[in-house]
């Protein structure tokens, strides 16, 4: 990478001088849509006691609220757009892609919007991959499908200067990267090399720091809780103990969320390891107490007290990633030997980053995309789109990277019981 920044920024403008071209109001409550102004926040936590804060917060406390300015940063017949979705799929990304091109094309007239192929891997010389060009009529139905259109791939270890120079070529002067922990690890370079760069979270695992929701998350719940609503039939008829393993390499969010959803009997997750004799032991007691089948969630990255997490291959991928996965066969090896109760195990994987995306992604992803681009307008870059409290607002990439949102075992997973949060049923 050449060490001199470049600047991508749009120089002619300056100050948000441009008065946006969307009509919206600046009166409160006279019954229109408002423009957000640089005084609307989100408080990062929102937990207090009776005798809220007297003082004035300052601003590690709060996140902008996103949302459309009144005046803009922004002319759009010199803006050429990248979007690119990098790493693991999950259903969604075609929600946000779409909101994008629908959002720069219609309300502010950007007509250079290129869809970067195959992850990062589009950017890349040597694989000769020509861009999308991507219009209202590429985008229109895409909402509905999973996956994306634009395809996707993992990482090739530090290629960001690579990305950065192709970029240039391109006359890329906005780029929108779409993915997870590695995605955003080349974004935030990319930005601290000067390039325009806004992130937008995805990953099924739901393990991204500083946001409450990650793109996928709730499909991949949906997927859990009908495949074991399907289980539970043979399950039941033939008093099996099913053992379903979830993906979750670092955090257990599938497993414990897609395990409460289902209504499973014992939850097993990577950020506590669990003994096998008291798993032996649940499923004893639960049979003594009259269950007819039992349902066992584990995550891929669960593992035994004393042991080590179970790997498909051996090695780990550019972004130093193990490639997971054997939990589930070896516990119900393990249970039916100990228990002689006869135990089977199903791996989901996949499964739970293909299809349509639910509603809720769906809903995700356009509100994730729109802010995207609200961002841009008020040339707000190096920055994560992310959900908080109950609210979209943004984050610097720099508070994400190098972090994991991890289940937090003394207040949201019961060590004893094995099971979800502490809720007595
Ligand atoms: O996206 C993260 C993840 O869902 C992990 O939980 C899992 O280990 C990984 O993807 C598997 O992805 P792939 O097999 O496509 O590399």
């Amino acid at each position: 990478m050449k060490k001199k920044q470049r600047d991508f920024t749009i120089t002619t403008l300056g100050a948000p001088k441009v008065l946006t071209p969307l009509e919206l109001s600046t009166q409160r409550n006279d019954g229109q849509a408002n423009y957000t102004n640089d005084d609307q926040y989100v408080l990062y936590d929102i937990e207090t006691g009776r005798n809220g804060p007297d003082r004035i917060f300052n601003q590690k406390e709060l996140l902008e609220m996103a949302g459309p300015r009144e005046r803009i940063f922004f002319d759009p017949a010199k803006v050429h757009a990248a979007i690119v979705t990098c790493g693991g799929l999950c259903p969604g990304l075609n929600d946000v892609v779409r909101a994008m091109v629908m959002c720069l094309w219609f309300r502010y007239g950007v007509r250079r919007i290129s869809g970067i192929r195959f992850g990062y891997r589009g950017f890349l010389s040597r694989f000769g991959l020509p861009v999308m060009e991507l219009k209202p009529d590429v985008v229109s139905d895409i909402h509905r499908k999973g996956g994306t259109i634009l395809g996707s791939s993992r990482g090739y270890g530090d290629c960001t200067g690579e990305i950065f120079d192709s970029l240039e070529q391109m006359n890329v002067n906005i780029l929108f990267a779409i993915g997870g922990d590695g995605t955003l690890g080349v974004a935030l370079k990319l930005s601290k090399a000067g390039v325009n760069v806004i992130g937008i979270p995805k990953t099924i695992d739901k393990d991204l720091a500083e946001t409450d929701y990650t793109l996928g998350f709730e499909t991949a719940i949906n997927v859990i809780t009908e495949e074991v609503d399907r289980l539970r039939t043979t399950a039941g008829s033939h008093q099996r103990i099913f053992v379903v393993e979830t993906m979750g390499r670092h955090a257990g969010w599938l497993a414990l969320e897609g395990g409460e959803s289902s209504g499973a009997y014992i939850i097993l997750i990577p950020e506590y390891d669990f003994s096998l004799e008291r798993v032996n032991e649940l499923v004893l007691e639960g049979r003594k107490a009259g269950a007819r089948y039992d349902i066992i969630l584990v995550a891929e990255g669960a593992k035994p007290m004393g042991g080590t997490e179970f790997v498909r291959v051996e090695g780990v991928d550019s972004f130093g990633h193990k490639a997971l996965g054997g939990i589930g066969e070896y516990l119900a090896n393990e249970i039916t030997d100990n228990t002689e109760l006869e135990c089977r195990s199903v791996v989901l994987s996949h499964l739970q980053r293909g299809g349509a995306p639910c509603a809720y992604d769906r809903r995700m992803g356009r509100y994730f995309g729109i802010a995207a681009i609200d961002l841009i307008t008020n040339n707000d870059y190096g920055k994560m789109v992310c959900y908080r409290n109950g609210r979209i607002t943004s984050v610097p990439l720099s508070r994400v990277i190098g972090k994991t949102n991890f289940v937090n075992v003394d207040t949201e997973y019961d060590k004893e019981r094995y099971n979800g949060r502490r809720t007595i049923l």
